[in-house]
């Protein structure tokens, strides 16, 4: 039975969920800024094609960095600080590259901001998943996700004000402003309560659990998080190699790398280009169409905010690949069969239109916010540092790995080829979650870890579909 307090929900933690949430915005906008600002800087810099290309992935790379980071300090400085150091990555990151005299400080600027991108995205997430009463925990941690989203809308809108002044050092100075909300926001929110927990910092986890869940009645969800600890009682990076965690890596690490290669940022990022190559290219349209996926983004995920705690993880999972593998198939078969389609007619367009739609919307239902809601509850609590910063390393070198493949694919496959790879790829995640996934939804974070060491989650294929119904 999950302790009563794992029901309650009170504003306050709302309040603390959506300052952690800022780290989302800046990782949307940080990672969105730089289409738009690239244009202005190759203009000032005189970059050849090369340089250009490592200053849109240098941000990527970092994040690798910030991610391995830290899987270093969350376990040790605990999850408020780490995202406090986070912010200090965004500020003297995004200063340098708003000030950048010369392309290396550039590059130097956005690493930095990469690291701190890196870091954000999986310790806030984990941050808002330990506070989280279990009945709300995926929307709470979802949250972040919409924030992701939201920063990535807010980066098409501030570079398309600079851009009528080619202003692109204020496109990233605009990010110092939520990078100090986070920075100070975050110093007067609370210490995770399970952290504390871990470090044996007892009655200060009862005081912020007692304030989080608004009552003085705490002791059984205290008793609960401490009989986890018992469950797996070694910690660190050595502890990874353990039996117990094998499966939930291969979860972890697998949806990370399925999250990407499924394609989603070329989406995102390259939406214009697939665009015009549809022959709906004029700049009004490319803008709009850039716009309009942006939208269904954030549609969607509100859809899944709303659903994820009600449905549950794998069917919302389910859903949302085979609807991205059906808006691929459909995106393979219009550039396929494009011959056949009336001279002058704008078919093609409007068929790549609605299936990116269909697809953007497909993955902000499910795999967008779920990945981040899965790899912060699947975890023990002695490794969940270590091993959420593996899985999220494994997500930006995919992500940075389908960046730079992505036009050099389109020449090799063509756009049909590419589309219908992802739609495979899609497929094969299907057959992924349903056969490991275990379904997460209601359960406390020591239920969870119950599921894997009893070992439910590698029942037949069947038995574990029933059993997570
Ligand atoms: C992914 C990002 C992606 C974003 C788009 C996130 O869950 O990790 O790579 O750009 O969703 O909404």
């Amino acid at each position: 039975m999950a302790p009563a307090t794992e029901g309650r929900i009170t504003s306050y933690v709302i309040l603390v969920a959506v300052i952690a949430a800022i780290g989302g915005l800046l990782f949307g906008y940080d990672t969105g800024v730089i289409s738009g600002a690239i244009l202005f800087i190759k203009q000032q810099f005189g970059m050849p094609s090369g340089q250009e290309e490592f200053v849109t992935s240098a941000v990527l790379l970092g994040a690798v960095l910030g991610a391995l980071l830290g899987g270093v300090l969350a376990p040790r400085i605990g999850r408020k600080w780490s995202i406090i150091v986070g912010a200090v990555l965004f500020l003297v990151g995004t200063a340098a590259a708003a000030f950048a005299p010369n392309v290396p400080i550039l590059i130097f600027g956005r690493i930095v901001t990469g690291m701190g991108i890196g870091l954000a995205s999986f310790v806030v997430p984990m941050y808002i998943s330990e506070m989280a009463p279990a009945r709300y925990r995926g929307q709470m941690t979802s949250l972040n996700q919409l924030a992701i989203v939201v920063g990535i809308l807010l980066a098409y809108l501030i570079d398309y004000v600079f851009s009528k002044g080619s202003d692109w050092r204020w496109m990233f100075a605009v990010g110092l402003i939520p990078a100090a909300a986070l920075g100070i926001g975050m110093l007067f929110m609370p210490l995770s309560p399970r952290w504390l927990i871990s470090k044996g910092r007892v009655p200060e986890a009862k005081k912020v659990l007692e304030k989080t869940r608004g009552t003085s009645d705490v002791q059984p969800e205290i008793e609960h998080t401490q009989e986890e600890l018992r469950v797996m009682s070694s910690g660190g990076y050595g502890a990874l190699l353990l039996p117990l965690l094998r499966l939930p890596l291969i979860i972890g690490i697998g949806l990370a790398i399925l999250q990407q290669v499924t394609g989603i940022n070329t989406v995102i990022y390259y939406a214009p280009t697939i665009f015009e190559m549809s022959g709906l290219g004029s700049a009004g349209t490319s803008i709009a169409a850039t716009a309009g996926v942006g939208i269904v983004n954030f549609i969607g995920t509100i859809v899944a905010i709303f659903l994820v705690d009600r449905s549950g993880r794998r069917p919302l999972l389910t859903v949302s690949l085979a609807g991205m593998s059906a808006a691929l198939l459909l995106l393979a078969a219009a550039f396929g069969f494009r011959g056949m389609f009336a001279a002058g007619s704008n078919m093609l367009g409007i068929l790549t239109a609605a299936g990116l739609m269909i697809y953007v919307f497909a993955f902000a239902i499910g795999l967008g916010p779920v990945f981040w809601v899965l790899i912060s509850e699947i975890y023990p609590l002695n490794v969940r540092g270590q091993a959420m910063s593996m899985a999220t390393v494994a997500n930006w070198a995919a992500n940075w790995l389908i960046s730079v493949t992505f036009l050099t694919l389109v020449n090799v496959l063509g756009q049909a080829g590419t589309f219908l790879l992802y739609a495979v790829i899609s497929v094969f995640a299907i057959w992924f979650v349903r056969r490991l996934v275990p379904e997460t939804k209601g359960k406390t974070l020591e239920q969870v870890q119950a599921i894997f060491a009893s070992r439910e989650h590698v029942a037949p294929p069947q038995a574990s579909t029933k059993a997570h119904a």
